[in-house]
């Protein structure tokens, strides 16, 4: 396969070898609005909103897709989102007000967290937020205390943590049983009794993540194994009907040309036979199938661009390139040892020539976004891009050595809209007080 399949589906070089997306040439786009800049290619987000509705509710009727705002969320994209009917999975006030204020539909709207706070808490019943994952103990009881006083009673779903291992990286594995989030399984049992005798909290499902870039399909099929076992418990010890199975998201996608991924078909035919199989061996009603992608929305769909600045050559050894972005923009590469390709977006017509390794400004001998790849000979001014940055990477920036967090475009069909403008010294400063 070729570096361009990694880049959104519009993408193409123009005959001046510049690299093109949404129709908007990639030379002008950096130059109107800067570097580091992040495109957003508006076709390819709506495609994958439409793919993960089609290819679940195909093998699943009822299947909702909720977007997990958490790979990358601003008003723009939450009303596409809106557009596209996918519900909203959020994890902090933060993320809950952006939906708020998109004038999002908030029954659609998925609160989760291990740590939510009372005023966090007091907000969603506020806002009639769709449904509450309530991750342990402390919040079971929180939330209880909180809707009787409101005079509410909320969906709530339980987040188990089935014990399943995802094969991927530690920090993003949150299924194994030593992990911080959810009840594990052997004390889930009390938590269904305390939610089933509250007269203050509605149960109407389980939930479970296990965990982030998960190539496989196994281990979701281990883990809907697991719960809903765990339901047919419950419901014989409790008489809980689950109505809503959450399975969380996790689905990989393609950052580099060696690692392919399962096309999102595959997962959702497996994944609905499983739950179809196992319901009906276990006598269960078919619960509706909540799934929760982030990264496998807008990974795709986002490309960053930098400028070369200083090129540092040790014979025999190394060329470094360094870049005016790196770890304040993308710490994916510092903190996971995350993989990514890269194109010279003003030279795609040129051959590739020579092994470098591309740095970023920061002042952290760790800060590299790509070491040794392949590239056409680069110099100064030549601008790079690198395709699978929609994810995880904008809502991870850092102010780190004060540095400004990039402008954000969204480009269709030859139009290219600032939907977040860089940051400049004025924000830098503006909590400061002196
Ligand atoms: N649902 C829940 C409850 C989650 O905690 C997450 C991600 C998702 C859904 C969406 O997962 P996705 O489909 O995007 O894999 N910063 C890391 C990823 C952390 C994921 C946290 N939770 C990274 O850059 O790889």
């Amino acid at each position: 396969m070729s570096k361009l399949s990694l880049f959104p589906l519009t993408t193409k070089a123009n005959d001046a070898g510049h690299l093109v997306i949404g129709g908007c040439d990639s030379i002008e786009l950096a130059a109107e609005f800067g570097t580091p800049l992040y495109i957003f290619d508006e076709l390819s987000l709506r495609h994958k909103c439409a793919e993960f509705r089609d290819e679940f509710s195909r093998c699943y009727t009822d299947t909702k897709v909720v977007y997990a705002c958490k790979a990358f969320i601003s008003r723009t994209l939450a009303t596409i989102f809106k557009e596209e009917g996918l519900g909203l999975d959020v994890v902090s006030a933060g993320e809950m007000s952006i939906a708020q204020s998109a004038h999002f539909p908030l029954d659609k709207v998925y609160f989760h967290g291990n740590n939510k706070s009372a005023e966090e808490l007091q907000l969603a019943l506020k806002w009639h937020i769709g449904r509450i994952v309530v991750d342990n103990f402390h919040e079971l009881r929180m939330l209880d205390e909180i809707a009787k006083k409101q005079g509410a009673k909320p969906d709530i779903l339980l987040r188990l943590s089935p014990g399943v291992d995802p094969h991927t990286h530690k920090y993003i594995a949150t299924g194994v049983t030593d992990s911080k989030f959810g009840f594990f399984l052997s004390g889930a049992a009390e938590a269904v009794a305390q939610a089933m005798s509250s007269p203050n909290l509605n149960l109407v499902g389980l939930h479970f993540h296990i965990g982030s870039l998960i190539f496989e399909v196994e281990p979701y099929l281990q883990a809907i194994e697991i719960v809903l076992n765990f339901a047919n418990d419950m419901k014989s010890r409790y008489r809980l009907e689950p109505r809503e199975l959450n399975i969380g998201g996790g689905f990989a996608i393609q950052y580099t040309q060696d690692r392919p991924v399962s096309p999102v078909s595959v997962y959702a035919q497996a994944i609905a036979t499983k739950v179809v199989s196992n319901c009906q061996k276990l006598g269960l009603a078919l619960p509706g199938l909540v799934v929760e992608p982030g990264r496998a929305i807008i990974g795709q769909a986002g490309v960053a661009l930098y400028e070369v600045g200083a090129i540092k050559d040790i014979p025999g050894i190394r060329r470094y390139v360094s870049v005016d972005g790196g770890m304040g923009d993308n710490i994916r590469p510092a903190l996971y040892g995350a993989k990514y390709e890269a194109v010279v977006a003003n030279k795609m017509r040129e051959t590739e020539a020579r092994e470098v390794t591309i740095a970023g400004k920061f002042c952290e001998s760790g800060d590299i976004l790509i070491k040794d790849i392949t590239l056409p000979s680069v110099s100064a001014g030549d601008i790079i891009a690198l395709p699978t940055c929609g994810a995880y990477c904008l809502p991870m920036a850092s102010n780190y050595n004060a540095s400004f967090k990039p402008a954000v475009v969204l480009v269709k069909e030859g139009k290219a809209r600032l939907i977040r403008r860089r940051e400049n010294l004025a924000d830098l400063t503006s909590c400061d007080l002196v």
